[in-house]
Formats: C-alpha cells, sequence, structure tokens
C-alpha cells in the first residue's frame, strides 16, 4: 500500500473511533444499553491504539511491548477485582491515566525545550498541572475508599486550610505562566511538577467519605481533561476528542451528583468542604437499642401491607440480592405491596444497587428513586433497611454539625416501622453514628444480610405452609 493510502486508511480508522467512543457515551447513559456501551468503547480504543501504531512515525515496537506487557500485568489483576472494590480501582486507574498523561507531558517538555513556542509550552504547562494533581489526588481517593490505615476516612480540615490550598493552586498557576513566558527555564518546571502533585494531596484530603462518589467524579473528568490536552500536546485528534468526552461527562456526573447531595460544587472543586463533626458519640452510646429475630421480622412484614425495602453497601458486601428477591416474591405472594428505594449514592459506586438487584431479576418498575420513595414513605408499613446506614441516617436533616448535613437521605424514619439489618452498631462509610437505631419505631436485625433475609424467608415460607 502506498503511504498516502496507509495515511488514509490511519485517518478513517480515527474517525470510526471517534464515533465508537461517542456512542459509546450515548449507550451507556441507560443500563439497558450499558452493555453495548461498553463493547462500543473497547472496539473504539482498539481501533485508535491499532491505528496508531500504524503511523509510519513510529519507528520502534520494542519499548511499547515493554510497555503493554507491564500495564497488561498489572491492569488483568485490577480488572478482576470484587464490584465492591470498583470505586478504588476506578480511582486508580484515574491515577495511572494522569500519571501516563503527566510523563509524556514531562517528557514532552525536555525534548522540546530549543523549540518550543509559548502556545506550547501553555498546553504542556497545564497539562502536566492537571495530570499531576489527578494523580495524587486519585492516589488519596483510593487509599480512602479502601479503608487505608494511615489514610483518615474522615475529612482532614484545619484554619485557613482554602487559603493554603488556593495558595498552592495559585503558585502552579504563576510556574505556568512564566515558562509560558520563556519556556528555557528547566529547573522551574520539576518545581511546578511537584506544586502540583502536593495540590492533589491537599484537593482531596479534607473530603470526607461520604462525599467520595462526587471527588470520584471529578478526578475523572480531569483525567478525561488531561488527555484532551495531552492530544493537543500530541497533535492526536483522536486523543483530543476521547478526552474531551471522557471529561466533559465526568464533569457533568460531578454537578449532577453534587446537586443529587446538595453538595456545592465549587467546594468539591477545591477540596474544601470538609467540617469537623460536632455530635457527641459518646452521649449516643448509653442509649439503648431494640433488636428482633427473624421470626419476628417475619411476623412484622407479613402483616404489612406496604413495604419499603432499602438496599445498601452491606448487601453488595453479603451478596444477598438473590435472597432479597426470593424475599420479594415471597412478600408479594402474600399480597404485600414491596417497592425498593434507591438512594443515588447507596452502595460504592454510581448504580451498584441497581445492577446488584437487575442481576437478581428484581423487576425494574419496582426500583424507585429518591424523590418518589420518600413522598411514599409516610404512607408505609415497614422500611426494611439492609446494609445502608449513611443513605438513611436522619442526622442530614437534623444536626447542622454533621458531615452529612444537607445531604438528601432516604426518610426511612417517616415510615410506621424501620427494620434494619446489620451485623453491629458499627457506623457505615462516613464513620458517623446513626440516630435512626435507637427511635423507638426502629428494630434492629443484627446479622450478616444473606444470612438474616434467607432466615425471614424460611420463617415466610413456614408460615404459609401452615
Ligand atoms: P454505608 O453507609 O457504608 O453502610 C453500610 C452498612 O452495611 C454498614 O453500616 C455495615 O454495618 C453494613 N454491612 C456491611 N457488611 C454487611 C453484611 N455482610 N451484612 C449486613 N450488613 C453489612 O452504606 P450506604 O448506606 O449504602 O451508603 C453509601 C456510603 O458510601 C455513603 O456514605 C456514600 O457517600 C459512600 N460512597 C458511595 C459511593 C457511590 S457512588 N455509591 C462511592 C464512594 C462512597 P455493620 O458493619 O454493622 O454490618
Amino acid at each position: 500500500m502506498s503511504s498516502a493510502a496507509s495515511m488514509q486508511l490511519i485517518h478513517t480508522t480515527y474517525i470510526v473511533s471517534v464515533v465508537l467512543f461517542i456512542l459509546a457515551i450515548k449507550w451507556l447513559s441507560s443500563p439497558t444499553t450499558a452493555k453495548r456501551g461498553v463493547l462500543s468503547g473497547e472496539i473504539a480504543a482498539a481501533l485508535a491504539l491499532a491505528a496508531t501504531l500504524a503511523d509510519p512515525e513510529v519507528h520502534e515496537y520494542k519499548w511499547i511491548v515493554v510497555a503493554l506487557v507491564v500495564g497488561a500485568g498489572v491492569g488483568i489483576p485490577l480488572g478482576m477485582v470484587k464490584i465492591t472494590a470498583v470505586p478504588q480501582r476506578t480511582a486508580l486507574s484515574h491515577a495511572f491515566g494522569a500519571l501516563s498523561a503527566s510523563l509524556i507531558g514531562i517528557a514532552e517538555y525536555y525534548v522540546g525545550i530549543p523549540r518550543l513556542t509559548h502556545f506550547g509550552m501553555g498546553e504542556i504547562g497545564l497539562e502536566v498541572v492537571i495530570g499531576s494533581l489527578t494523580f495524587t489526588g486519585s492516589l488519596i481517593a483510593a487509599a480512602k475508599l479502601q479503608e487505608i490505615k494511615f489514610i483518615p476516612q474522615r475529612p482532614v480540615v484545619y484554619k485557613g486550610q482554602n487559603i493554603v490550598s488556593l495558595s498552592v493552586l495559585a503558585v502552579a498557576v504563576l510556574l505556568i505562566i512564566a515558562l509560558v513566558i520563556n519556556p528555557e527555564q528547566p529547573y522551574l518546571f520539576p518545581i511546578m511538577v511537584v506544586i502540583s502533585l502536593v495540590f492533589g494531596v491537599l484537593l482531596v484530603t479534607p473530603i470526607g467519605g461520604a462525599d467520595m462518589p462526587t471527588v470520584i467524579s471529578l478526578l475523572n473528568s480531569y483525567a478525561g481533561f488531561t488527555a484532551a490536552l495531552l492530544g493537543f500536546v500530541l497533535n492526536s485528534k483522536v486523543l483530543v476528542v476521547a478526552g474531551a468526552l471522557d471529561g466533559s461527562s465526568g464533569f457533568i456526573l460531578s454537578v449532577i451528583m453534587c446537586k443529587a447531595m446538595n453538595r456545592s460544587f465549587t467546594n468539591v472543586m477545591f477540596g474544601a468542604f470538609g467540617q469537623v463533626q460536632t455530635s457527641g458519640a459518646a452521649a449516643q452510646e448509653t442509649r439503648t437499642v431494640r433488636s428482633a429475630s427473624p421470626e419476628e421480622a417475619a411476623e412484622i412484614l407479613a402483616a404489612a401491607s406496604k413495604v419499603v425495602v432499602v438496599p445498601g453497601y452491606g448487601m453488595a458486601v453479603a451478596q444477598a440480592q438473590h435472597k432479597v428477591r426470593e424475599l420479594f416474591d415471597n412478600l408479594t405472594k402474600k399480597g404485600v405491596e414491596v417497592t425498593f428505594g434507591i438512594h443515588p449514592v447507596a452502595g460504592r459506586m454510581p448504580g451498584h444497587m441497581n445492577v446488584l438487584l437487575a442481576e437478581a431479576d428484581i423487576p425494574y418498575d419496582r426500583l424507585k428513586e429518591m424523590d418518589d420513595v420518600n413522598s411514599e414513605l409516610p404512607q408505609t408499613d415497614v422500611a426494611l433497611v439492609i446494609g445502608a446506614n449513611d443513605v438513611t441516617n436522619p442526622a442530614a436533616r437534623t444536626d447542622p454539625g454533621s458531615p452529612i448535613y444537607g445531604m438528601p437521605i432516604l426518610d426511612v424514619d417517616k415510615a410506621r416501622t424501620v427494620m434494619v439489618i446489620k451485623r453491629s452498631m458499627n457506623p457505615g462509610f462516613a464513620g458517623i453514628d446513626n440516630p435512626l437505631y435507637y427511635f423507638d419505631k426502629t428494630l434492629m436485625l443484627f446479622g450478616d444480610a444473606k444470612g438474616f433475609v434467607g432466615d425471614i424467608v424460611r420463617e415466610l415460607s413456614g408460615n404459609s405452609s401452615h
């Protein structure tokens, strides 16, 4: 094939790849087409990679093969983590993506110094700053989500924090400006990189556990924008488009999540919304809770006419969704109306509960979003909370000192009776006590979600055979 024909083929492949990336984003927006979206994104990435490798500018494949082998060696085990570990895995993907983009930007700077234009320097500077802060920010986010001991999950805040963080960012921006004015200052470049790395840490440490979902989607968008900027640096149109799609969709998701969680978007962007919890945990320890057995729980459920099930992270850990399906079938057969209340951040990733309940074939029309279910809860006989905690914590409505104050919750405390399946009085992801458990109308069902729901189903089946 002539070189002009092969270049045409390469460009056509890039265009097909871009179209498939756009379709992937479109299809990923609905659960019914999401699988097609994943496949389309995979084919798009494979085509872009093949076209890039076929480019005549690539003279040697040795180091590319080494990188592919090392990347696959790390990526394959990372891709096989449990579904509950997907958020931290995603944070690590953002970290690695941003690191590689930063390293390429750094190499482009040192290779290109003698002929760098002011504009080209601006592109590299922005790309390396955003990439570096995304790298360390994502590592901190992954460590918080993995509950690594020496990285506190609670918001780490101190007086004057915003000023410190914004000053560090300002220094990084000033360094970009200095380098744009005169790119030939190679000693300034590493200082800019280190300051950006520090800013990434400052950005994420003040953010508490319950607010991590928004941070993850924001870091996703930063990683996408880094890739788009790298596309400008390398003059790769497909990277510009793919990065811009990733960056803008992550950005839109962050705004949607901030709205859903009643958080200020500016605060998330600058890592400034951590608050110290002021409510006293010690006072709560002296309060008592009421607990019940599977038999009692089954009796209450069988006598109800309307039950709302609220699943959370504990249902995912216990893999209790199939038992929950049995409970749903059993109660429905007895004439009880059962619906599921889905909080947008229940579990550890967007759509986590929808995925699990769909896997157990629970009809999609039984799943209700937060606003719909909240208007029904006051007329509900039993709210059955299965391994959810933070998303039902009334302190979000009533305690201005709580780190989750202002976050919309599922108002299960408005149902006539609340039953909560969990193993202990331990807190949820935000690390805070839940006053719901001490209410007179609340019954604690202590046990593993799968085992306890299984026991309730056995009791219900036993009752129906009498
Ligand atoms: P959490 O508040 O994390 O509470 C889960 C509860 O499940 C825990 O209190 C735990 O209590 C219980 N549990 C754990 N294993 C269990 C098992 N085997 N059987 C029964 N119960 C079990 O969960 P949530 O209410 O779903 O809230 C999600 C939290 O994660 C929010 O703070 C949210 O902001 C955060 N987050 C969400 C996302 C997304 S996008 N969804 C991403 C990152 C973080 P015991 O230990 O006593 O059993």
